[in-house]
């Protein structure tokens, strides 16, 4: 009796070791990176939950990680259950060196995507290399037009009609890498850099979402 009983749950208990070895290897675990406020994190979030990427194809958001503590997203994350981790680059003396560290805890997610969503830190090309083709960014303006910061205020300053947003891959090149999502949206007279920003941020709800649903369905 005691020996059945012994190997009952021993037998169960590989099984259940067995299982969990599988569910990660189907699992794709998705990391996003923030600095800020954390919207289009929140965006990609809810679209996860809403359309239960996870049962359809074991895409998970597991971690969000911030180079700011202060970042309103990370509450926004905690909010929504997400597992949050913070790496400030202000206690490393080189970006190289932050790098290596955001990498150290990036890795035990095993990302099948990474996910720039406002994080406002340029990353060293080893970073960019490790990561090649499954690292995705979303910039405020449509690209090639605009690469940089201050993107509204210079596309009103352009005297633009139309302006935007872009999700591409990330390569080593400053916001150049194959565009994979893009929306457009009418700049008003009138508009300020915030006023636009609004805009065109409604939009960069929709499409970035999206465009990480489409990563997955590509079957990645
Ligand atoms: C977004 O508009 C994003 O396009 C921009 O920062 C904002 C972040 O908002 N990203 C960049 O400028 C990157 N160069 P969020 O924190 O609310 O998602």
């Amino acid at each position: 009796m005691s020996q059945v009983g012994h190997k009952g749950p021993a037998r169960s208990g590989a099984r259940q070791t067995l299982n969990y070895r599988l569910m990660a290897s189907l699992q794709k675990n998705i990391v996003i990176l923030i600095s800020g406020t954390g919207s289009n994190m929140v965006a990609i979030a809810r679209a996860a939950q809403k359309q239960a990427w996870q049962q359809k194809w074991g895409v998970r958001v597991a971690a969000v990680i911030s180079n700011n503590a202060a970042a309103g997203g990370l509450t926004l994350a905690k909010d929504l259950g997400l597992a949050t981790e913070v790496v400030p680059h202000k206690s490393f003396e080189s970006r190289e060196a932050f790098d290596a560290a955001l990498m150290a805890r990036i890795e035990p997610h095993a990302p099948a995507l990474v996910v720039l969503a406002g994080f406002m830190r340029i990353l060293t090309p080893g970073f960019v290399q490790h990561y090649a083709g499954r690292l995705i960014n979303i910039h405020p303006s449509l690209l090639p037009a605009f690469t940089g910061l201050n993107t509204h205020q210079r596309a009103i300053d352009a005297g633009c009609r139309v302006a935007g947003t872009t999700v591409h891959q990330v390569t080593s090149e400053l916001d150049q890498g194959d565009i994979l999502a893009q929306a457009v949206v009418p700049v008003l007279p009138g508009d300020s850099a915030d006023t636009l920003a609004a805009r065109v941020l409604t939009q960069e709800h929709i499409i970035y979402p999206q465009a990480v649903r489409d990563f997955f369905e590509r079957g990645v």
